[in-house]
């Protein structure tokens, strides 16, 4: 069983759906309101470990009812929570998510997750030290991504950045990752002087460009290539990005290359988005296996 740790946020999220989305100044009546276990960091944990890898979660939750509800969902999922933290001082993290219109719009407010410093992963060393990959998002504080490419470069463990929310990284962390996975908006954000062509070409096999329901873009070091995705009936894409990081990094950390691990990771990101909620749909081992073959 290979070993993932995810250095990352937590979140309750506070889902509204809508018909119509309001503009600014505008309020609208919604149809409906729900609350389910969210955060990029736990999502790809729990993607992870729905997909058979032994994962440990390194982040920070609330001292509070949310906090407490997350932890048994991640515990739920078989997920270590041995370096998930409650801390007294803020709330735990949410996430206020409309979906309206075929789509959602997401703010976050990191409470908690703001809590997982440098000095708070230093404490988790022996959990990323005894990973065969490390996953990392942008919803922590960006220190500690510093931070924490610096010990995994160190250590000689592969590290994917999933760098959503967007947000510009440092070119040591871009050097030092092993893998990098933005959107087309978050790529535009991260090389803001360069083309996408020249990105992918210059980042063979390290920057792999989702692309929604086109599929992943990447340069395989002789030519740029696209993995196609799966057509579905989407419910709720929210959550689709981490189940593919979460089920890419499975992938590679067990030895499949790079064009088999984008097929394996697309086919769970599909099958996520057919059910509400950023966990709903995220598939079992054997349900991505069967719909593969
Ligand atoms: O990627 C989806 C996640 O982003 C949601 O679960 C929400 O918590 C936001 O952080
Ligand atoms: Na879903």
């Amino acid at each position: 069983m290979i070993k993932v740790a995810v250095v990352g946020s937590i979140a309750m999220d506070l889902v509204v759906t809508s018909v119509v989305r309001p503009g600014a100044g505008e309020t609208v009546l919604g149809e409906g309101f729900v609350m389910v276990p969210g955060g990029k960091g736990a999502n790809q944990a729990v993607a992870a470990a729905r997909l058979g890898a032994d994962v440990s979660m390194i982040g920070c939750v609330g001292d509070d009812h949310y906090g407490q509800q997350l932890i048994d969902n991640l515990k739920h999922n078989g997920v270590s929570v041995k370096y998930v933290k409650p801390v007294t001082e803020v709330s735990t993290g949410t996430a206020h998510i409309v979906l309206a219109e075929g789509d959602n719009s997401i703010v976050v407010v990191k409470g908690a997750n703001d809590c997982v410093t440098p000095e708070y992963v230093e404490g988790a060393l022996e959990a990323i030290k005894e990973a065969n990959i490390v996953l990392v998002q942008q919803e922590i504080p960006f220190n500690t991504i510093e931070y924490l490419s610096g010990v995994c470069a160190n250590y000689r463990i592969p590290l994917l950045l999933n760098p959503a929310p967007a947000h510009l990284i440092s070119q040591n962390v871009i050097e030092q990752a092993t893998f990098i996975t933005p959107n087309e908006h978050e790529a535009k954000l991260l090389f803001p002087d360069m083309s996408l062509e020249g990105v992918l070409n210059q980042y063979a096999t390290k920057v792999l460009i989702t692309e929604g329901s086109k599929g992943v873009r990447y340069h395989n070091g002789k030519e740029e290539v696209i993995v196609p995705t799966f057509k579905v009936e989407a419910v709720d894409t929210t959550g689709a990005g981490d189940t593919f990081n979460g089920a890419f990094a499975v992938a590679v950390a067990e030895g499949k290359n790079i064009a088999d691990s984008l097929r394996f990771a697309n086919r769970a990101a599909s099958l996520s988005v057919t059910k509400f909620g950023a966990q709903g749909g995220m598939p079992s081992r054997k349900e991505v296996e069967e719909s593969l073959s």
